[in-house]
């Protein structure tokens, strides 16, 4: 029988008090409903359904780089009348996998192994399969009801809960895995004669129950994969175990984080072999670190290669930007999209590049602005240089050819071209082309005012 993967996902999210639909927040960079498709996804469903209401046109606009068949359920009447909205899209003989929107860190090896036992029909007649977990702390969720034969034969949810049952630590994980005759059977008779007056997708259970249909399960002990988020605090809780696994999957892949719990990966971050990343680093978008590279402490980096044997030190901020081999950033360097470092590069303090374009061996190492610039092999920037890209409506680019010296203070006026090995004198402004070879300077004069002086405050102040 083929797979069909429903993601109930339309409810309000009311308790995160915000305008953004509740599945749309993030969650390691990541919307928190993103997460949950990916994993189905591997699953290789024949269709992959998403319920939404709330929201729907924004979840669907942010979702809509994966194959989804999107259904609308108008009013949320609860989940069992969630899932019945998917029933007409679902054919007559196959598994339905039920996801929750908002329980993202779900693992596919779990849900594999769900469809696998809902699948292994000979052993296993049931044709439907919860998968439970058992909880310290249950509360809020729908408890398992067994029977003497200890078969399950309801879920209770806890405002329906007796305090007897409350004491039940066995849950439902919102997660189970049917036959599509047994829903389309079932979800019709569901009442709303409960606490919530909503058709609850749960209730099903007794319904088979009492027409004498085995209902099998299967438990996870990884509880925080089956945790939902209701709140900020929730997702606050399951962003800091995201990051854990991420930053344990790094360790045992040999790089060294002076602190797992001091490290924020809100994308996907490579790295070569013995990488060292210092405390309070945040990785946003692709990020890839060549071997040996070494990441100094609260570096926010985005969208950017650093090349093998490369140092960011502390406190820099990089942008879509590649760093070639054995380079030197930082510390307090603000690279922005379009950086791009040849291999021995050096940019330091308070350094400021976009469209920069540095070859082999460039060094601009302190309080400069470099921006839609190239510059060639060799050059040194010195401090205080400033490319003055914009003349209030346009952007122009400047040239700094191989071997070029730049004294410091200098401003480069846009468009300009400074030639191969051209030396510039400190606090030149530079407003047209600079030949090769040549010492260039603008000069002010300089003088001395004889007898000046300086004003004081005044005594009585
Ligand atoms: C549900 C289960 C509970 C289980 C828990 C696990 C029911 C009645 N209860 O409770 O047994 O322990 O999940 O997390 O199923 N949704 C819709 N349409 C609706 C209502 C809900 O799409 O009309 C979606 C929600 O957006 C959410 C999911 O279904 O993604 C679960 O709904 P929620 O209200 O969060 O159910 P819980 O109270 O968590
Ligand atoms: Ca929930």
């Amino acid at each position: 029988m083929s797979l069909h993967i429903v993601i109930l996902a339309a409810g309000l999210g009311k308790r995160m008090h915000s305008t953004t639909p509740k599945v749309l927040h993030e969650l390691g960079g990541k919307a928190i409903l993103a997460h949950v498709i990916e994993t189905a996804l591997k699953l290789n469903p024949e269709q992959m359904h998403v319920v939404v209401g709330h929201g729907s046109e924004q979840i669907k606009q942010a979702m809509q780089a994966f194959p989804i068949n999107w259904i609308m359920q108008e009013q949320q009447l609860g989940t069992g009348h969630a899932l019945m909205q998917a029933l007409p899209h679902i054919p007559a003989a196959c598994h339905v996998l039920v996801l929750s929107g908002d329980v993202p860190l779900i693992q596919f090896n779990t849900l594999q192994a769900l469809v696998s036992l809902a699948r292994e029909e000979t052993s296993n007649p049931c044709p439907l399969h919860l998968l439970v977990a058992t909880l310290d702390n249950p509360f809020g969720l729908g408890r398992i009801i067994r029977n003497e034969n200890h078969q399950i034969c309801a879920i209770v949810e806890e405002k329906d809960a007796t305090e007897h049952q409350r004491q039940i630590q066995e849950i439902y994980t919102g997660i189970c895995c049917a036959e599509s005759t047994l829903l389309r059977n079932l979800l019709p008779q569901l009442q709303t004669h409960n606490a919530q007056q909503e058709y609850y997708l749960t209730d099903i259970i007794t319904l088979a129950a009492a027409s004498r249909i085995p209902i099998g399960d299967l438990a996870t002990t990884n509880p925080s994969e089956t945790q939902g988020i209701n709140n900020r605090l929730q997702l606050q809780q399951l962003e800091r175990i995201l990051q854990q696994q991420r930053a344990t999957a790094l360790m045992l892949g040999g790089v060294t984080l002076a602190d797992t719990t001091r490290i924020d990966i809100r994308g996907e971050l490579h790295c070569g072999m013995d990488v060292f990343i210092d405390v309070n680093n945040v990785f946003n978008g692709k990020v890839t670190l060549g071997d040996n590279a070494i990441i100094g402490a609260n570096c926010v980096l985005s969208n950017v290669t650093i090349g093998a044997q490369s140092v960011i030190l502390p406190n820099s901020v990089i942008e879509g930007s590649q760093i070639g081999d054995h380079c030197q950033v930082g510390p307090f360097a603000r690279l922005r999209p379009g950086t791009i470092l040849g291999e021995h590069c050096k940019v330091g303090n308070f350094v400021e590049a976009k469209n920069a374009v540095l070859d082999a061996g460039s060094k601009a190492n302190h309080l400069s602005y470099l921006g839609d610039v190239t510059i060639g092999k060799q050059v040194n920037i010195g401090a205080g240089t400033i490319t003055c890209n914009y003349d209030g409506a346009h952007k122009h680019q400047t040239i700094i050819e191989d071997g070029v010296f730049i004294g410091s203070d200098t401003q480069l006026v846009a468009p300009v071209t400074v030639g191969k090995n051209a030396t510039i004198g400190a606090g030149s402004t530079i407003r047209t082309n600079v030949p090769p070879n040549e010492l260039t300077l603008t000069e002010s004069k300089q003088k001395t005012v004889y007898g000046w002086v300086r004003p004081r405050k005044n005594a009585i102040d």
